[in-house]
């Protein structure tokens, strides 16, 4: 690391985090840390009274950083997002004032696409529903009939979004004998060569897929991408997984959908809202396997993630360019 005039800088640290973790950031700035994420989900009042001082601002995905946190942080330099995804930043409102923001691609990719399968799986062999029944007295004697499931060998999974998670689930999927088919703004020639894969319309990848796997950003284009119609499409056995964000999908489509049978279950890492409150309808429904947004959750992910962010973060502070930028146009200007 450069040499940085420690406790030069002022940053913010929207959350506590372990202290292992952000042990460099602590080294080298003046640092604020917020209260814990179970006391307050966005910016605390205390830490809102700081901004006017802060050079850098280490956040969640929680925290809303819009127009009006900039404007009360006139300082602000760099700002860096510990998560891959940025959608509570306004990124156009940071690059006009030539804010570098950062976030963590790359160390979270395989702990998301373990929980994507894990989705997968647990929705097509439905094993909270069996859980809770075995658990509730109602294991009964074996019965070949019963709590019958689906396959996953030669069925096709549609990938929607082929990043570097859409491909590490193809990648997990493949080595259990599934079949992939795609959907991307661009082609992903590598990918069709590694997967066997083929590039379809969304449209057409609805209608022909067993399971539907969501690995979109959210933007204004992919907001409630999966809605009533798109839903209408699927196959009435089809199985829609979602590691993303939850307003990718439109929620009370998806609840009718699966009240009505019109396909056969989901499986959650996010929803909309977040968190899901607990009397929501998605909850009562036994074909609908939920995990409270934990696609990153292993204790090595976060802990890289936190330290990729405050790499970011150091670096933006130098005035260097960040290792992982999410709006990089901000370099042209
Ligand atoms: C992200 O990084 O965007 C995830 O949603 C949290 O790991």
């Amino acid at each position: 690391m450069g040499a940085m005039a420690k406790l030069a800088h002022r940053v913010i640290v929207t959350h506590q985090l372990p202290e292992e973790w952000i042990a460099d950031l602590r080294d080298n700035c003046n640092a604020l840390v917020g209260p814990p994420t179970s006391e307050v989900a966005g910016l605390s009042a205390e830490l809102q009274r700081h901004l006017p001082s802060a050079d850098g601002l280490l956040t969640l995905l929680t925290v809303k950083v819009d127009a009006e946190l900039l404007k009360k942080a006139q300082n602000l330099r760099v700002v860096s997002q510990m998560a891959v995804g940025v959608d509570n930043i306004d990124l156009n409102a940071c690059t006009q004032r030539g804010i570098p923001v950062g976030h963590t691609p790359g160390v979270l990719t395989d702990a998301t696409a373990d929980l994507a399968m894990l989705l997968l799986l647990a929705a097509s062999r439905r094993l909270l529903e069996t859980n809770r029944d075995a658990r509730e007295g109602r294991w009964g004697t074996w019965q070949p009939e019963r709590w019958l499931g689906a396959d996953l060998a030669g069925k096709t999974l549609g990938i929607v979004g082929m990043g570097a998670i859409g491909q590490a689930t193809a990648r997990r999927a493949k080595a259990f004998g599934m079949n992939i088919i795609y959907t991307n703004r661009s082609p992903k020639p590598a990918a069709e060569r590694e997967f066997d894969a083929t590039r379809l319309k969304l449209d057409e990848l609805l209608t022909v897929s067993d399971f539907v796997s969501l690995h979109t950003p959210l933007s204004a284009e992919t907001r409630h991408l999966i809605d009533a119609a798109a839903l209408a499409q699927m196959k009435p056995t089809a199985i829609l997984i979602n590691t993303a964000r939850g307003p990718v999908v439109d929620t009370d489509a998806l609840v009718a959908a699966l009240r009505a049978g019109q396909i056969r279950a989901a499986g959650l890492d996010v929803t909309d809202p977040e968190p899901l409150p607990p009397n929501h309808a998605l909850w009562s429904l036994d074909n609908c396997v939920i995990a409270p947004h934990i696609g990153s959750a292993t204790e090595n992910t976060r802990r890289k993630m936190a330290q990729l962010a405050v790499t970011n973060l150091l670096a933006g502070l130098r005035g260097e360019r960040l290792p992982h930028c999410a709006n990089p146009t901000v370099y042209e200007k």
